[in-house]
């Protein structure tokens, strides 16, 4: 029911195996992480289009290659602690999850619609590589041709779509995705927007939930998973 959110966000810089790990320590059965293209076509563990935030360096992700990214301290601006934390590739995240048990959301960042189809290419080659069991495994977009994409180019595996607004006509665009679930902004989620949802058969997550009082309002709605990045404060209230 708990999903570390880019690992465990609260704990250990995000997106890095330091914060998988300890979201694995923690208890939780999933992790929800975001990918992107390295400029030579390597799905990488990173949320924004910049390196700058999280990382010693400076640049987009998709202009730097994997040595390049891999240079950088991806902990220390977290804690000097995390000081040998890297970006991680997809590859050694699936590594990570199957070692740990981990079911991973992942995230795929699109920041232009024509690094869609290339980096879910490359995600698929990943997988297969790792024979990766399609049922701990879940793929997440806000962007609806992007689902589309997952669709068609790796049918077997489950899809979710990621949202910060809602009206009940968004439930007819989405009709044709065959999704597994919706992950929606937990501010925005009213008991009459989980009920449509819930009505439609489709898993409901919540993000980013930090406040554990929030726990209970959430399961009552209906909430099947509340991605959070301190699970620990979560693990109790299952
Ligand atoms: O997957 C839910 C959540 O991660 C979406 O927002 O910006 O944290 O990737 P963001
Ligand atoms: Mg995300």
């Amino acid at each position: 029911m708990i999903s570390g959110h880019r690992g465990a966000r609260a704990l250990a810089p995000e997106n890095t195996l330091a914060g998988m790990n300890l979201a694995a320590d923690c208890g939780v059965e999933w992790i929800e992480i975001d990918t992107q293209l390295s400029k030579d076509g390597i799905p990488v563990i990173i949320h924004d289009k910049t390196v700058n935030r999280c990382t010693n360096g400076r640049g987009k992700v998709a202009s730097l290659t994997l040595e390049q990214l891999q240079s950088l301290d991806a902990g220390s601006w977290f804690d000097p602690h995390f000081a040998t934390e890297t970006i991680p590739t997809l590859s050694q995240t699936l590594e990570l999850c199957t070692n740990r048990g981990l079911s991973l959301n992942l995230e795929i960042k699109i920041y232009h619609p024509r690094e869609a189809e290339p980096l879910i290419d490359a995600i698929a080659d990943v997988i297969k590589q790792h024979n990766y069991p399609a049922e701990k495994l879940l793929l997440s977009s806000f962007d609806i041709a992007t689902l589309q994409l997952c669709q068609t180019h790796l049918p077997e595996v489950r899809r979710g779509y990621i949202c910060d607004t809602w009206n009940n006509k968004r439930l007819a665009k989405l009709a044709n995705l065959d999704l597994f679930s919706i992950h929606i902004d937990h501010r925005i989620l009213t008991p009459e927007i989980a009920e449509t949802i819930k009505q439609q058969g489709l898993i409901l997550k919540v993000w980013t939930l930090n406040d554990p009082s929030q726990a209970e309002r959430m399961y009552g709605m209906g909430v099947d998973n509340i991605i959070t990045d301190n699970p620990p404060l979560f693990m109790a209230k299952q």
